[in-house]
């Protein structure tokens, strides 16, 4: 018997998935470059540095020690007491190994989150502009993403205020990212309280995501660990290796969960992913070690270089970033003075200047058409290049 062509469609629920703009803009990047243009990066969001040496070291040992299986389904002990060790050093709180799980990058622990939390119709609030996977993840789980419109005039900051004209009798969560993609806003320890207290108030989970921990530039680098009242409340905070750590490749993450969820994300664990990648985690320990960090802080260093002189730059050439962002590796302007769209305006630089950036639409459908984000992980020499190259595509705009 042969077999036969018949149509197949994807379930009902894909039809709310929606693609990640960015990865199409380095698809668009990669066709121009086989075609020999060479192309600045600015819409990655990952570190150009390569994963630091000790790390690298840490992780080709452990594959020639014969570390090629499986790990516990929530990661090795030795992994959860370095992050462990890591709170107590820099946050001076105490987190239990038994509340920290290992997990597939901050997606895995994004996904598990909202598995494990979300009944059918429940509501969770996300920051607009926000990281756009996120939506996707709460659509999945079965759950309904509710947007707080944040503003450029205030910093693009998530008030109770906000967060209490969303409340309804279905909201679940609250999921903010601090330093926050992609407008780079760091939350304080007060706002941060604030929140919190509002959260156990109408007894909401409260779920903060760090993964941009460690690139804070003059702020202090607050984590919601250290609200240490009531340590079983609903408050997960999720971490990653990618950002800080420079490991994007390895696909390596972390959250510390509530008492009362550690057994059902353990469940999640062993059924979703059996374990996260076992050289990572052997790899991992060695992105706390003092010799790291310092090659880490140098990184930080070159981060906050870089965004002083695109800022600067960037508000020259008519881009309107009001707050200067604290925190990340993003500039997220508004481009409403060059009077095309963001899609437009993505194009035109990407194929006039050879400068790839990314479009609003990832990060907000509000402010789809007026802004535009600029990731400075590339170097200042290349900034300098990138600038060069974008100021005579805007003049041929007028
Ligand atoms: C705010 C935010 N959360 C989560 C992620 C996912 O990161 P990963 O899975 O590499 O840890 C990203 C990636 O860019 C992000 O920007």
């Amino acid at each position: 018997m042969t077999a036969k062509e018949y149509p197949l469609a994807p379930a009902i629920r894909m039809a709310e998935i929606e693609p990640f703009h960015v990865m199409e803009m380095m698809a668009q990047a990669a066709q121009l470059e086989q075609q020999g243009r060479p192309i600045i990066h600015m819409e990655v969001g990952e570190p150009d540095f390569d994963t630091a040496e000790p790390i690298v070291k840490a992780g080709i040992t452990a594959l020639q020690n014969g570390h090629t299986h499986y790990t516990q389904a929530t990661g090795r002990i030795e992994l959860k007491q370095a992050i462990s060790d890591w709170y107590q050093q820099q946050h001076q709180t105490t987190v239990p190994t038994e509340r920290i799980q290992i997990t597939v990058g901050a997606s895995g622990a994004l996904q598990m989150t909202f598995w494990a939390l979300l009944d059918p119709g429940d509501e969770v609030l996300l920051a607009d502009p926000g990281y756009p996977c996120n939506q996707n993840f709460v659509r999945l789980a079965g759950g309904i993403p509710v947007s707080l419109p944040t503003e450029a005039e205030s910093g693009w900051r998530v008030t109770p205020e906000l967060i209490t004209a969303a409340l309804t009798n279905k909201t679940r969560a609250l999921l903010l990212a601090s330093p926050n993609n992609p407008t780079g806003t760091v939350m304080s320890r007060a706002e941060m309280t604030a929140i919190a207290t509002l959260c156990a108030d109408h007894g909401i989970a409260l779920i903060v995501d760090e993964i941009y921990s460690g690139l804070t530039y003059g702020v202090p680098d607050f984590s919601a660990v250290e609200l240490t009242e009531n340590p079983s409340a609903g408050r997960f905070v999720i971490n990653s290796f990618s950002k800080y750590f420079g490991m994007t490749g390895w696909r390596l993450g972390w959250m510390v969960c509530p008492e009362s969820f550690v057994r059902p994300l353990e469940k999640l664990a062993q059924n979703l992913f059996i374990a996260p990648p076992t050289a990572a985690q052997f790899a991992g320990e060695a992105a706390f070690k003092p010799q790291t960090i310092s090659i880490l802080e140098q990184r930080r260093e070159a981060f906050q270089e870089r965004r002083d002189l695109l800022l600067s730059a960037l508000r020259g050439l008519g881009f309107h970033i009001l707050a200067t962002p604290d925190g990340a590796f993003y500039l997220f302007a508004d481009i409403t003075g060059f009077g095309v769209s963001s899609g437009e305006l993505c194009k035109r630089l990407l194929n006039q200047a050879g400068v790839a950036i990314t479009p609003g639409i990832d990060f907000s459908h509000r402010l789809a058409n007026d802004y535009v984000r600029f990731a400075y992980t590339t170097d200042l020499e290349q900034i300098e290049r990138a600038i060069a190259k974008i100021a005579p595509a805007l003049k041929s705009l007028d």
